[in-house]
């Protein structure tokens, strides 16, 4: 079996054994942002989906914490959350000393008890989901009063496609949300260390 990317992998819960991923998982330019041009492109992004004041961020399928980093430099407070302990290993180890706390979990109903969110910041992470619709539903439950969904996704490959269109990703979110924006990516190759020809893109939606 194959991962999005088309590496070969042992089959997990969804397909991708993550724990066997994470030692590797920086190298592609977009996971790991080492590239300033791409670093600096994804922080650009980010600034504008997420508020201008310093809010709390909770970063589902966080991975090795690449955005979580973007985050906490632009000086918001994050929680991260993913169900490999490899990657919170590496998540933790990147926002050492940081405003940041990582645990292990599922994103689909995060151990984060009473606390609520001012974003829920996912990336690459819904698609891959059991039941989408369901975790967008929990998901909207953890955020405060003008809280925002920050959901970035796409469908990868051509000769086999998977991921998520982003008109159903909004059919999903729309009945959650008073606003919901849909913003292409796929046109900007800085993103992704090169040009792709793939749907990629983000929904912000901002809860009523
Ligand atoms: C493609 S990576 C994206 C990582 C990170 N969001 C990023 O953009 O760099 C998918 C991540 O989601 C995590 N993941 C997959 N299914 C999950 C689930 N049900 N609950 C929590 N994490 C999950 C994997 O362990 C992996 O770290």
């Amino acid at each position: 079996m194959t991962d999005h990317k088309g590496f070969e992998v042992d089959a997990g819960a969804d397909g991708v054994d993550w724990n066997a991923q994470a030692a590797s998982f920086d190298q592609e330019p977009d996971h790991g942002l080492r590239d300033p041009r791409v670093r600096a492109a994804w922080a650009e992004r980010l600034r504008s989906w997420l508020p201008g004041r310093a809010c709390d961020v909770l970063d589902l399928g966080c991975g090795t914490g690449s955005l979580s980093l973007l985050a906490a430099e632009q000086g918001h407070r994050v929680t991260g959350v993913d169900s490999a302990p490899a990657m919170v290993d590496l998540a933790r180890a990147k926002l050492a000393g940081r405003d940041a706390a990582f645990l292990v979990g599922d994103a689909a109903t995060p151990p984060v008890g009473e606390q609520r969110f001012d974003v829920v910041l996912v990336r690459h992470v819904l698609w891959a989901l059991p039941d989408p619709g369901r975790a967008l539903r929990h998901w909207r439950q953890l955020l405060r009063p003008g809280g925002r969904l920050v959901l970035v996704e796409g469908v990868w490959g051509t000769v086999s496609p998977v991921g998520i269109p982003a008109a159903r990703l909004t059919a999903l979110v729309e009945p959650l949300a008073g606003q919901v924006r849909v913003e292409p990516l796929s046109d900007d190759p800085a993103l992704w260390g090169r040009a792709v020809e793939d749907e990629r893109y983000v929904v912000v939606a901002t809860a009523a």
